[in-house]
């Protein structure tokens, strides 16, 4: 590539046909603002700067990308694609090329930018992306002269009955030289059936200048499709969503069924990973060799190690778990559970920021919260920590090897000993010595004499 790039991303739009109180451009798909997926993309060619036109909701926009290295332009009031472009022109320096996208076309891949430098050369040419469409009606169309060469851009409104039957049409994607580009914003007029100034009216006067306008078509035809209601933001999600369902099969990856996957984030694999249907993603999940993963799941930024297997209906969040876990159905792990190797986690368990130890096992109907259980604990069904007194969270402790029946209160901050067993029933508000059993009910009373009270008949 010979000269340095820009980018500027065309995000004014209202989003009216949204009907929604947030901004066009930060509407997700696979998780994402569209607008993160456009710098996202435009950042891997490493621009020397990357310009963002806003108009609507202007600060909430800034606020949602934040960190990123971005020139912010407020377009006020909106006068035309041109006119965004006018508003960028003083953050563009003379020299270099400026790449146009917009923040509502969400799915541009990098290597149809790619494409799009390599047909640029050196940078003395205008480089167009197009596409042909059955139906060409609301676009752009390209016209071409005798020889095939592009000779304008007429918006649908402004074409003639010939113009609209061309169906190649302009995707608004474009690569510009600089050079050229701020002599053609300042000769822009808005002499046209919308009355706006048209970014399109640029290539009449490239080629009045003799500079060559070149086309490129998109790696794949919908990488170019905008979104203006929630109908086509979904269309565009479930692109998105087979185009990772594939990458993740094409990695080794086993989907029993890719077109009911959700991936919203970072979803990385290791080898012989099943995933079974209906499962959600976000954030960045990492599976381990061999995990397998049962049906309607939600796994959201944790980290499962080798050959862990989650079964149905499970939701984890903020989870680390360890080696060959067991983990379900209906099981809960919130942020904070730590789950040594061999652990089970059963049915209607809860487990918040709390570590268990090696092989131990709270199978049934439980809540652990702010914990540290051992190794080889047994945490029969229906024990509850009670780690929350209104304005204080406080500590359970379970040496290795303890026993803990069923329906077991245990009130922190509280210990249970090493190899110590309580007694099912148990409310425990006192440390439990390690190695013996701790009992704390009431003594079972039977009393012979008693009678049953009897309905009276009337
Ligand atoms: C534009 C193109 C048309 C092309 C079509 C592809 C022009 C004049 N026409 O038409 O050739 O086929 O896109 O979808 O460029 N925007 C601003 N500020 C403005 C106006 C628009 O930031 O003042 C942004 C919008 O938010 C949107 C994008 O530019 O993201 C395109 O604007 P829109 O009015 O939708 O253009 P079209 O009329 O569809
Ligand atoms: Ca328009």
């Amino acid at each position: 590539m010979a000269s340095p790039l820009h980018v500027v991303i065309l995000a004014g739009g209202k989003g009216t046909r949204m009907y929604s109180k947030l901004p066009k451009v930060l509407h997700q798909i696979g998780g994402k603002p569209m607008l993160g997926h456009v710098i996202d993309c435009a950042s891997r060619l490493t621009p020397e700067n990357l310009v963002v036109i806003y108009g609507h909701e202007g600060e909430l926009v800034k606020a949602s990308m934040g960190n990123e290295q971005l020139t912010w332009v407020l377009q006020e009031p909106q006068l035309g694609t041109g006119h965004a472009m006018q508003c960028a022109a003083p953050a563009l320096p003379p020299e270099g090329m400026t790449f146009v996208l917009y923040g509502d076309v969400p799915l541009l891949a990098e290597g149809t930018l790619n494409n799009m430098l390599a047909v640029a050369g050196s940078g003395e040419q205008v480089v167009l992306l197009t596409q042909l469409l059955d139906d060409p009606s609301g676009y752009g169309r390209i016209v071409r002269d005798a020889q095939g060469a592009v000779s304008a851009i007429v918006e649908h409104k402004d074409a003639s009955p010939e113009q609209l039957s061309i169906n190649e049409i302009n995707t608004g994607i474009l690569l510009l030289p600089n050079r050229h580009l701020h002599r053609w914003l300042a000769a822009l007029t808005n002499n046209n059936a919308q009355g706006e100034y048209y970014l399109t009216d640029l290539i009449g006067l490239a080629v009045q200048d003799g500079v060559i306008v070149e086309t490129v078509q998109p790696g794949k035809p919908w990488e170019t499709l905008g979104v203006n209601n929630k109908l086509q933001l979904a269309e565009l999600e479930r692109h998105y969503q087979s185009e990772v369902a594939q990458q993740l099969m094409l990695q080794g990856v086993t989907l029993r069924d890719p077109s009911r996957l959700d991936v919203r984030g970072q979803l990385r694999c290791g080898q012989d990973v099943m995933i079974d249907v209906n499962c959600v993603f976000e954030g960045d999940v990492v599976l381990g060799d061999d995990v397998v993963i049962g049906p309607n799941c939600v796994l959201k930024d944790c980290t499962l190690a080798a050959g862990t297997q989650i079964a149905a209906y499970s939701h984890i969040d903020g989870a680390m778990v360890g080696e060959g876990a067991r983990i379900g159905p209906f099981a809960r792990l919130r942020p904070g559970a730590e789950l040594s190797a061999d652990v089970h986690i059963g049915n209607f368990v809860e487990i918040k920021k709390s570590k268990v130890g090696l092989g131990s096992k709270v199978n049934h109907l439980s809540y652990v919260g702010d914990a540290k259980i051992g190794a080889g604990v047994n945490v029969g069904a229906g024990t509850i920590t009670c780690n929350y007194d209104g304005a204080n969270k406080s500590l359970t402790e379970i040496g290795d090897g303890a026993f803990i029946g069923s329906g077991s209160m245990l009130v922190a901050p509280v210990t249970i000993g090493v190899g110590a067993t309580i007694g099912a029933g148990s409310t425990i508000t006192k440390p439990a010595p390690d190695n013996v059993l701790t009992v704390a009910r009431a003594k079972q009373l039977t009393i012979t004499n008693w009678q049953r009270p009897v309905k009276k008949k009337d």
